[in-house]
């Protein structure tokens, strides 16, 4: 899809696991990456979709492959330096789900697209808007097939809110606002903006920024973005606190707010302001579960994504995998490889983020809206 042209129409995503049906086998996927999302989030995910095949694990270190791979049942590993290479060129893999740091994202999409692998990458696409058109053009030129993981927009709560704008249940939307925040992230190369690409605005706007264009619909014209940093300055060069301000050609406004240095635990918050009506989504403290205890952490467990505490009041999550919106994406991606289709949220999605990001970034400095 263009930036320039004819406004985006997305179809309302509103799906069961396991509804579509396919004529072929199942996804012979190799996931790169050994971490975070990998381990909390995708492999359960993977698991419960009977036409995923999870076929290899690769990064570095083989410590942490190996206790994934035994963990999930996955046959091989990969590991050394040259994991990546030989995770690519596995004549058993179809698709390779990149779920490395943001500076191997390129890198990994042109050793797969080279070797006629369907991808998948984790959100944000590129570090910026040029990385990120290197990664379209490749998948392009390669002609394999290609997914942005944008989960959110997968999210049963945040598809069934779309399905009622797109029925005209709000009336035509006007103005969303969106936030996305937590204390900071797990591992130290998110804070390095050599290589991760930038801070909160770009590793949570991504999401945030997505959002408010999934619900909005239309063509993103222009931005206003402000950071700083205000609270890490001791670790991070990179704004901790971020605020893009998105108008569209409609005259319509997506307001989204990034944090690394808010407290509490992930919170994600959604609303639609529309002519007819309005909807709120908050995904991490409206669980349905409220808890208070003074017992010893340890035995509380996993709480939520980036829990600081496991004392006082909680509000632990129910199917994270499932709410965040990772296992109806993965079953949509599924699906789609599985028909030889393209999926909803593409490599050229990944990149429309990251221009407007690029323009965030650009507006931060002169203070003036930019063009995206
Ligand atoms: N959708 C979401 O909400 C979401 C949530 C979290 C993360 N993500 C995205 O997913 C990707 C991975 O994030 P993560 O949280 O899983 O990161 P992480 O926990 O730091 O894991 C990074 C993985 O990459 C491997 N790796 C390979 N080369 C590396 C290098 N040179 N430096 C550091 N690690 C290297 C690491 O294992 P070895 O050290 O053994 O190689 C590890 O398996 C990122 O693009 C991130 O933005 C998305």
């Amino acid at each position: 899809m263009a930036l320039s042209g004819a406004p985006r129409r997305i179809k309302p995503f509103i799906s069961h696991v396991g509804d579509e049906k396919s004529d072929m086998g199942s996804v012979k996927m190799g996931m790169l990456g050994s971490g975070f999302v990998v381990s909390y989030f995708h492999l359960p995910a993977l698991m419960e979709i009977p036409k995923a095949e999870v076929v290899a694990i690769g990064s570095r270190r083989q410590a942490p492959v190996e206790e994934l791979a035994r963990r999930f049942g996955v046959k091989k590993t990969y590991y050394g330096d040259r994991y990546l290479e030989r995770l690519c060129t596995d004549p058993e893999i179809d698709t390779v789900f990149i779920c490395l740091p943001n500076f191997l994202h390129l890198e990994a999409t042109l050793r797969a697209a080279e070797n006629g692998k369907n991808v998948i990458c984790e959100k944000p696409l590129g570090r910026n808007a040029e990385e990120a058109k290197a990664m379209l053009d490749a998948v392009e030129r390669y002609g394999v097939l290609h997914g942005y993981a944008e989960d959110q927009v997968f999210s049963p709560q945040i598809t069934r809110v779309k399905g009622m704008i797109d029925s005209g249940a709000l009336g035509k939307v006007f103005w969303v606002r969106t936030r996305e925040a937590h204390f900071g992230p797990h591992s130290d190369w998110f804070w390095n903006p050599e290589l991760s690409g930038g801070g909160s605005l770009l590793d949570m706007g991504c999401h945030s920024v997505e959002v408010a264009r999934y619900f909005i619909g239309d063509e993103p014209v222009e931005v206003m973005g402000w950071g700083a940093t205000l609270v890490h300055t001791a670790k991070t060069r990179a704004e901790d606190n971020s605020l893009a301000v998105v108008r569209y050609q409609g005259g319509q406004i997506g307001q989204s707010e990034n944090s690394w240095a808010a407290h509490g635990g992930l919170d994600l918050r959604y609303e639609v302001y529309g002519s007819e009506g309005a909807a709120f989504i908050d995904t991490t403290r409206d669980t349905g579960i409220r808890v208070f205890t003074v017992a010893p952490e340890e035995k509380v467990g996993y709480v939520v994504e980036k829990a600081e505490v496991g004392r006082g009041w909680m509000y632990p999550i129910w199917r994270e995998h499932e709410l965040y919106g990772y296992l109806h994406e993965l079953q949509h991606f599924v699906d789609a490889f599985s028909q030889g289709k393209m999926p909803r949220e593409t490599y050229r999605d990944g990149y429309i983020v990251n221009k407007i990001l690029d323009a965030a970034y650009k507006s931060m400095k002169s203070g003036r809206w930019e063009k995206i």
